[in-house]
């Protein structure tokens, strides 16, 4: 007999038939001679009931049936007198897979902490909340793939072991299969990369964009989406040593161009999730945030409010606020200025364009005013930034002067530079943060619950 997954017993099954199904027990309660299972297999939060007469499977079975254990049943699909479910399925057969020792399985009772959860990350799949928060995270992965396939941007692979540093921030991990005990040494005494297995310094990758615009310069738009990686220190719910990062990047698109896909792609995002994740949404609003779905809703209603840097500074600065973090034009936003911003102030998200050139990245265009370039940061409610990207400065000696100026090798840099001798045209692109999005779409409080193994600080575990 064929399996069939407990979502489609829900939905309509004919009642009648014989079926076969597959799952981990979540509960399991007797009454008058009789047991009832609940039964997951992680198709839907929902369970399907097996109700099971325990004399004719043995008070031994049925005692090793419990919370977390793994079986088929087979048996009759019915319309069910009790309240709670419509349909249940009376077993014929059992055949109990793995035991879990009631002693033993940690997750035993309802209601244990995130923060435990995380503890045993094995295991909290299992759980209602990891159910939903992965399978709204399985959905948005296809939805992003489904939106760029659907407008013709093609999907670029651009590599995780690389030779430079596109954000320039210096937060990277080394790859090298060099001896630590016993390093090569130069002359002068430097480590001699020579002798690595690249026949060069090499690095995990904190961003696919320059590879990225060598595609768009050709291809058009293109998207990429992988894991990037940040040797920075930050110990804070919105910061992952290992993340996921859609960076689609479009010739001949200006910053407002940028912009306008960037809004228009995270509203796509936020009603595929709406349409397609209800049940999930619907369980995590009522565990965990009970504004979550107003709030996606809202999101979608209302345009994005674009401000540049400068307007930004003033608003904070008559704000009235007593900040943590000064306010001074030329410094970096912090997080509660964006929070300001966005919940307070205008109430939605915020576009933020036209930074300082000593804040942003060195590829971004400059502006007319020598003193700005065109970036863009998109800010969230309760997140804050989701999303950075510019326009990249396309005039090879302005894009050439910015990097002898920050004291960049321009030797890692020759092809990208080569881009802007060959035909080069104006360009855009942005980041999006996966984990970031799924903070907000999830309701969820910690980057650390949305990610299934997180990479944090003094943390590798699984
Ligand atoms: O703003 P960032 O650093 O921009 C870039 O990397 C550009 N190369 C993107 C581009 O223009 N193609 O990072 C982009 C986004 C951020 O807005 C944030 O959502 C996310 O990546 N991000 C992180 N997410 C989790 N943990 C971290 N440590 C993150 N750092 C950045
Ligand atoms: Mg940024």
């Amino acid at each position: 007999m064929k399996r069939v997954k407990v979502k489609e017993l829900l939905n309509g099954y004919p009642a009648g038939s014989d079926v076969l199904v597959k799952g981990w027990v979540r509960t399991k309660r007797e009454s008058k001679g009789l047991v009832f299972i609940a039964l997951n297999d992680g198709s839907t939060i929902k369970n399907i009931q097996i109700v099971a007469e325990i004399p004719r499977f043995g008070e031994e079975l049925i005692k090793d049936i419990s919370t977390g254990s793994a079986v088929a049943v087979t048996g009759r699909l019915v319309e069910s007198p009790g309240k709670g479910q419509s349909v249940e399925i009376q077993a014929e057969n059992i055949e109990l897979y793995g035991k879990a020792d009631p002693e033993t399985y940690p997750l035993q009772k309802k209601g244990h902490s995130l923060e435990f959860l995380r503890e045993i990350a094995h295991l909290r799949f299992r759980t209602n909340t990891f159910g939903a928060i992965f399978r709204i995270r399985h959905a948005m992965a296809f939805a992003i793939h489904k939106y760029f396939n659907d407008r013709g941007f093609y999907y670029l692979h651009t590599p995780i072991i690389t030779g430079s540093d596109c954000e320039g921030a210096g937060e990277m991990f080394r790859v090298t299969t060099l001896d630590m005990e016993n390093l090569p040494r130069k002359e002068n005494g430097s480590v001699d990369f020579d002798r690595d297995f690249f026949g060069k310094e090499t690095n995990l990758t904190v961003s696919g964009q320059l590879e990225g615009e060598l595609g768009a310069l050709s291809l058009g738009e293109i998207y990429t989406f992988g894991p990037t990686f940040r040797a920075e220190n930050s110990n804070t719910p919105r910061h992952l040593a290992e993340f996921w990062m859609i960076e689609p990047e479009m010739a001949f698109y200006d910053i407002n161009d940028n912009m306008d896909l960037a809004e228009d792609f995270l509203k796509y995002l936020i009603r595929y999730a709406l349409d397609n994740c209800r049940e999930d949404l619907e369980f995590l609003n009522k565990m965990f945030d009970s504004g979550l779905i107003e709030r996606l809703e809202f999101v979608l209603k209302n345009p994005f409010q674009r401000i540049t840097y400068t307007e930004a500074i003033e608003i904070l600065s008559k704000a009235g606020r007593k900040w943590e973090f000064p306010v001074d034009w030329g410094r970096d936003l912090q997080a509660e200025h964006e929070r300001y911003l966005v919940e307070e102030h205008f109430e939605r998200p915020v576009i933020i364009t036209d930074y300082p050139k000593e804040i942003k990245a060195f590829y971004m265009k400059q502006n007319d005013d020598g003193r700005t370039v065109k970036a863009m940061d998109v800010l969230f409610p309760r997140i804050g930034e989701v999303i950075g990207g510019s326009q990249r400065e396309e005039d090879y000696n302005k894009l050439l002067s910015r990097i002898k100026e920050l004291g960049i090798n321009e030797k890692d840099l020759w092809w990208y530079l080569e881009t802007r001798k060959f035909g080069t045209a104006p360009h855009s692109g942005f980041g999006l943060g996966f984990e970031r999005l799924l903070i907000f779409i999830t309701g969820m409080s910690n980057i650390r619950d949305v990610i299934p193994f997180p990479r944090t600080p003094k943390n590798a575990e699984f």
